[in-house]
């Protein structure tokens, strides 16, 4: 009796708790799981893709087994990165693709955005001539004309292998009609950057939240979905002519912009010819002007090949010492001698002469640091926030892409096209805005890198393919501003000197000097103290970042197998092989 009483009566207490701690956890938010995921270092046996997001990656690899190339992937990752990574993945800006076909051949693409007709010199002066850096850096007067679907065009035009436009943009076209959802990053930078759509913006949907971005959330992008179908039916013109351009020249009005329908119409991308610099057995493929990246790569292998790193040992002070003497003399060239070469004559053959980097380096001392010039290098801000982005492909008959796109700073402008749903770049901030002043990068230029109308602003995307004895070797590139040369270069020293697998290469430290200002900037895990004190010693001084360029490589092994490698530094970086 007592017995059953006591049972029934715990019923009673039992029941009741249990329904609320069910109904409790109904209510309470289940852990969000994205639909995919990303994998930093993958091995393959025929074809990879390595870019920022795992959902562009896939659009890449999807078009490579249907029997596209390595150039119809990165059309595709282009446009997917459009969408899923919208704060450097672009229609709006512009980039750099560097092409080495299965035979040998190699190709070069300029699709960099150019100073709109009525830019001049001194447009982002005030009236005392000083630079006001919020001109260049946000709003509609910090917009080149775009370059993206120009380049995307071209590309397709002279290499693609599917000869099926229309398939290459429509995996972005899903993704932005159907919404994907957004990473912990991408969600948490779009709340950062929130306030900036709003001073630019009267409309920021969809990329505003007024309950703020999570990971999991769906962003659809309807407007943009309609603009990628424009260009999907009507190429470029779907972009550069039309409602499209119709929709950036109202925003330019809207916002004090000064692009207008000629400038659009006029837009081109450019074939050049690729950069190709000989270090010891190996031969690098790189990007030429209006980049700095390949020439200033190409100064800094031909200057290293003459020393011993691989005994000096990695990142030993010996070792840093040369790379960091050779990058100030290498920057100080930059600022200097590098610009379009559509409109400067940039003297490349000499300042890739042997006899030229030996007498740059003729009053190099192994025993002291020498001191940049005098010149105010300005500080050097953009180490926090590196944004712009890299795919680097290889397909499954040994065709290269390495391409790296931007629209210079997160979300660029921050100038959403309205009715066209997509973010405008700020590239005219690379441009020199006064001699000697630096841009966000710290870089500082000169005549070379004025502004004037049709010009191409100076850039260090750096989308470089290496060969090694005549073969495949290495596809990689970065973003990062200023950092990527000095990251290109060192990713690739890790591998051919070092010793590194190429995930180990990519995520190994990394540390960077510009030779202005006039230290060496360091990644919290690079150069160990004993090493630091060293160069200290010597005279150098040393400046503690976050973190530098997001690098994206493939490697092709000694069986052939492929193997690629997304950094760490971002962690939507994908790599996607089979
Ligand atoms: O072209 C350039 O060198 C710069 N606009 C790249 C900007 C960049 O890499 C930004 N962050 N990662």
């Amino acid at each position: 009796m007592f017995n059953k009483y006591y049972t029934n009566s715990k019923r009673w207490v039992v029941f009741p708790i249990f329904s609320i701690i069910l109904i409790l956890s109904a209510c309470r938010e289940k852990p969000v799981e994205l639909p995919y995921s990303s994998t930093k270092s993958v091995v393959a046996d025929s074809a990879m893709v390595v870019c920022a997001h795992p959902l562009a990656a896939k659009a890449g690899t999807e078009i490579l087994q249907k029997g596209g190339n390595a150039v119809d992937a990165a059309i595709a990752v282009q446009f997917a990165l459009a969408v899923v990574y919208p704060r450097a993945g672009n229609i709006g800006g512009g980039g750099f693709m560097v092409i080495r076909m299965d035979d040998g051949t190699a190709d070069a693409l300029d699709y960099r955005e150019m100073a709109p007709s009525s830019a001049h010199r001194d447009m982002y002066l005030d009236s005392l001539g000083n630079p006001v850096a919020e001109m260049s850096r946000e709003g509609h007067l910090a917009v080149g004309v775009p370059g993206t679907v120009a380049g995307m065009e071209a590309a397709f035009e002279k290499h693609s292998q599917l000869k099926d436009w229309k398939a290459l943009v429509e995996p972005a076209i899903r993704l932005a009609e159907e919404g994907f959802m957004l990473t912990e990053t991408e969600a948490s930078r779009l709340n950062d950057y929130r306030e900036a759509f709003e001073k630019h913006n009267e409309n920021i949907a969809p990329f505003g939240n007024e309950k703020g971005w999570k990971m999991g959330d769906l962003l659809k992008q309807t407007d943009l979905a309609a603009t990628l179908k424009l260009i999907r039916d009507n190429g470029s013109k779907g972009f550069y002519e039309g409602k499209t351009a119709d929709f950036i020249v109202d925003e330019m009005k809207r916002g004090g912009g000064i692009i207008s329908h000629e400038d659009l119409k006029n837009y081109v991308a450019k074939w050049r010819q690729p950069i190709l610099s000989e270090y010891k057995n190996y031969r690098a493929i790189t990007m030429p002007p209006s980049s700095s990246g390949g020439v200033a790569l190409s100064q800094l292998l031909g200057i290293l090949e003459n020393y011993d790193l691989a005994e000096m040992g990695f990142q030993s002070a010996e070792a840093v010492h040369h790379i960091v003497e050779a990058e100030r003399r290498v920057y100080a060239d930059r600022a200097e001698y590098l610009g379009d070469s559509d409109f400067y004559p940039v003297p490349i053959d000499s300042l890739l002469d042997s006899t030229y980097l030996a007498y740059r380096m003729s009053d190099f001392d192994p025993q002291k640091a020498t001191v940049s010039d005098s010149i105010e290098g300005g500080s050097f801000q953009g180490v926090e926030s590196f944004e712009t982005t890299h795919t680097s492909i290889v397909d499954g008959n040994g065709n290269a892409v390495s391409v790296t796109t931007t629209l210079n700073l997160n979300y660029g402008s921050k100038v959403i096209v309205e009715g066209g749903g997509f973010f405008l770049n700020d590239e005219m901030d690379d441009f020199s805005a006064k001699p000697g002043v630096p841009n966000f990068f710290g870089l500082i230029g000169n005549e070379a890198n004025a502004i004037q109308p049709g010009k191409r602003m100076l850039s260090s995307m750096t989308p470089t393919i290496v060969e090694k004895d005549g073969e495949l070797y290495l596809v990689l590139g970065a973003p990062g501003g200023s950092t990527i040369i000095t990251a290109v270069l060192q990713t690739f020293l890790n591998i051919a000197e070092f010793g590194m697998p190429a995930d180990e290469a990519v995520a190994a430290p990394r540390f960077h000097h510009q030779w202005l200002p006039d230290k060496i900037m360091v990644e919290p895990t690079a150069i160990d103290t004993t090493q630091r004190e060293i160069l200290w010693g010597i005279g150098h001084e040393l400046r503690g970042v976050n973190r530098m360029a997001v690098m994206k490589a493939i490697q092709v092994m000694p069986d052939g197998k492929l193997h690629g490698a997304g950094d760490p530094r971002n962690p939507d970086d994908d790599a996607e092989g089979y």
